[in-house]
């Protein structure tokens, strides 16, 4: 925590509605020690001493610049390759058979909060290692997030060597080079996806239909009128029988009628 500099009640909550009218974060008092680190940071670097004369810079038209760095200061962007595996099981023994079997050659895929990368790069993966299945497909994958530092790291495809020990050993031999102690994915897997910047909250650009939307370990920060708009607006993105997949600690009871639970976390769209 940087002592230097105290969040005093009336700052924080002026930090928080700006955080929650922007980008859905809930802020509670439980992470005002983390918003105080990590803004401690931001302080510094524009060489203020308070947080008051912050909160003043980010009100007036100036401050729009800035609001980026506050955002991106304020997002929680934990991540790894495969992370609850099991999702891409299902992706892999489940979904694209159906695909298949419904005789359709194109494949959309949304990673909605996809942080520094790994989440759409483990999708990409696991659709090429079912190759038989995808020869001569017009297969994307989107991947959008609010942060812009996260996302200029996801687009590069270049991580720590100890980050990509998260990936199966059959997929890093085949879809990673090493560059000293680093990871660098390999083309024929960025080459699936298309890295954008998009507030979940604000207007989709994007016309859809997904086949499937994964939105993982993001709606956990939202509050729940958010959670069931959002979730409206995903059965609206998704063909009438894609599947939505989320976070092992989210869940759709009295958010959303529109999809049925048919896995661990995984939904089929049913209206
Ligand atoms: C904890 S990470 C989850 C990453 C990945 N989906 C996973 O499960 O490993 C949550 C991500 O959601 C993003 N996020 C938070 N609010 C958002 C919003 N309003 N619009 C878009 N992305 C948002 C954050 O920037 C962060 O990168």
């Amino acid at each position: 925590m940087h002592e230097e500099f105290a969040l005093q009640d009336r700052e924080f909550h002026k930090l928080s509605k700006l955080v929650m009218d922007t980008a859905g974060i809930v802020l509670s008092e439980r992470k005002r020690a983390f918003i105080h680190g990590r803004l401690g940071r931001r302080l510094r670097a524009l060489g203020m001493n308070s947080f008051s004369q912050y909160c003043k810079l980010l009100e007036t038209d100036a401050g729009d610049d800035e609001l980026h760095n506050f955002i991106n200061a304020v997002t929680t962007n934990h991540t790894s390759f495969f992370r609850e595996s099991h999702h891409f099981e299902y992706l892999a023994r489940t979904i694209l058979p159906a695909i298949v079997a419904g005789h359709r050659r194109r494949l959309r895929i949304w990673s909605a909060g996809c942080s520094t990368g790994e989440e759409p790069h483990s999708i990409a993966m696991t659709l090429l290692s079912c190759e038989q299945l995808l020869s001569g497909w017009d297969v994307k994958i989107l991947a959008t997030d609010l942060d812009t530092n996260v996302l200029a790291h996801a687009s590069q495809g270049v991580y720590d060597f100890e980050r990509a020990e998260g990936i199966p050993e059959t997929f890093r031999k085949r879809f990673v080079t090493l560059r000293g102690n680093q990871a660098v994915m390999k083309d024929e897997v960025r080459e699936l996806i298309s890295f954008g910047h998009l507030n979940l909250l604000g207007p989709w650009p994007m016309s859809g239909p997904f086949d499937v939307i994964f939105c993982r370990n993001v709606v956990i920060y939202f509050d729940q009128d958010t959670q069931r708009r959002l979730f409206d607006r995903y059965a609206e993105m998704l063909k009438p029988d894609g599947w939505l997949i989320i976070g092992h600690s989210e869940n759709l009871l009295n958010i959303s009628d529109r999809f049925d639970l048919i896995g661990r976390t995984i939904y089929r769209r049913i209206k």
